[in-house]
């Protein structure tokens, strides 16, 4: 089954065009390694129904993978959890609590990160913290998980 991928930039800044946005391009790239296909892409400021309209939008477009990298910490503008919880179907406990254990074991700051996983209509959501680097280490920690909870997700047949 090819995987197929949203990837959401959650900025203020980036969204202004106040910085570049490297962490968009950075999942984009490990995805690709993966064999996955980038569907659609965008970068959206910290406000919590333009996250929600958007993954909304790529699961409907038919990404079984949305990525978002950023507003995960616990700035005055960081809603990306409270945006997912509202609209998500069930929660996926087990992608925040590896993400960031092992994440630990790279920086302390990985506590300061709310990252979680939730499964949106028919799309496994994840949200990434905003650093690229961070984005991309916490990915790699559960990736091997992806398949099989997009394939239920999808609920296409599947076996463990
Ligand atoms: N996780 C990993 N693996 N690597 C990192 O560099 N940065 C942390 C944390 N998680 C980091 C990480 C920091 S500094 C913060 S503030 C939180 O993620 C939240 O980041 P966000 O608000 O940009 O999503």
């Amino acid at each position: 089954m090819q995987l197929t991928v949203g990837i959401i930039t959650i900025s203020d800044r980036a969204s202004a065009g106040e910085y570049v946005d490297l962490g968009g391009p950075a999942l984009k790239e490990t995805a690709q390694k993966e064999g996955w296909q980038v569907l659609c892409e965008a970068v959206v400021p910290d406000e919590a129904a333009r996250i929600q309209e958007t993954i909304r939008s790529f699961s409907q477009q038919g990404c079984g993978l949305i990525l978002t990298t950023g507003g995960t910490g616990i700035a005055d503008r960081d809603v990306t959890p409270e945006a997912i919880r509202a609209i998500m179907r069930v929660e996926l406990p087990g992608f925040g609590e590896v993400m960031r254990a092992e994440s630990m074991k790279i920086t302390p700051n990985a506590i300061l990160s709310r990252s979680l996983a939730a499964i949106v209509d028919l799309s496994l959501v994840i949200a990434l913290p905003g650093k690229p680097s961070g984005a991309v280490e916490c990915l790699g920690f559960v990736v091997g998980a992806i398949p099989h909870a997009v394939a239920l997700a999808q609920r296409t047949p599947t076996s463990c």
